[in-house]
């Protein structure tokens, strides 16, 4: 069944821009992506949107409808009433490059900061052997296609520019989870956790978990754990009186 959709695209650059509305066909079976490159091909041709593999696993289609952070090619059109006008702008975390195209630059230049996997000195590839238990706490990490959806809509850095520079976000909170848990990572990255990447700014709002399109649980099964750890470590008074022994011992 066809039926032409209201929709409002914001349409723009870093200098400012406005929603406009469209008029698009829409067909049996279709989602937002769809809408957008219909609109493209029919009546906006310089309209910019970034996209790759319209499966839900590239994670570059993100953006906000109806002001829901959510995967442009996840979302189906029946899910909206047919008279409803449908609202795409941009993820609101990250400049604006033009129309629905961020700079996501934030998030890489965050991973490059995170200390890589670092296995037992001595040990080499093909010598690894894990317990079942241990692949499995962090596989569900690993469905992470970087879509940023969780980066974008966490408030700590949505609502306050100038908490960037200390703050990794939830994307980066499950890759410390990760290396954390992972039973052959020998370095210990609580110190950095809570120093550099800002895990004590998040107060739980649990909003990440609730975008993940993959439908990660990025709060309860990475980020408070991580925050036990790193408050073990601190607080801990056995963990305490070894750090004082030891800091004697090599003054
Ligand atoms: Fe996207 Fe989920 Fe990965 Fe965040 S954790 S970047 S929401 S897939
Ligand atoms: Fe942000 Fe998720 Fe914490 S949305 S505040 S990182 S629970
Ligand atoms: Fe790849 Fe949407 S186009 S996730």
């Amino acid at each position: 069944m066809t039926y032409n959709a209201q929709l409002r695209v914001w349409r723009g650059d870093l200098d400012g821009g406005e929603l406009q509305d469209f008029q698009v066909e829409v067909n049996e079976g279709e989602v937002v992506l769809d809408i957008i490159h219909r609109l493209q091909a029919t009546q906006a041709p310089d309209l910019a949107v970034r996209w790759n593999c319209k499966a839900g696993k590239c994670g570059s289609c993100s953006a906000e409808i109806n002001g829901f952070p959510r995967l442009l090619c996840m979302t189906r059109m029946s899910m909206f009433d047919q008279d409803q006008t449908i609202t795409v702008t941009p993820i609101r975390t990250f400049p604006v490059i033009r129309d629905l195209v961020t700079d996501v630059s934030f998030n890489y230049q965050k991973a490059r900061e995170m200390p890589a996997f670092k296995p037992p000195a001595g040990l080499r590839p093909g010598e690894y052997r894990m317990q079942q238990v241990d692949v499995e706490r962090s596989q569900e990490f690993r469905k992470c296609i970087e879509c940023f959806l969780c980066q974008n809509v966490c408030h700590v850095i949505r609502d306050h520019e100038e908490n960037k520079e200390n703050f990794s976000g939830p994307r980066m909170f499950i890759r410390l989870a990760e290396l954390d848990m992972h039973p052959l990572d020998v370095a210990d990255r609580r110190d950095l956790a809570q120093d550099q990447a800002g895990l004590g700014l998040c107060n739980i709002t649990k909003c990440c978990t609730e975008v993940c399109p993959e439908h990660i649980t990025i709060t309860d099964n990475a980020i408070i754990p991580m925050k036990e750890r790193v408050a073990g470590n601190r607080y801990d008074p056995v963990v305490w009186l070894g750090r004082k022994i030891f800091r004697r011992k090599s003054d």
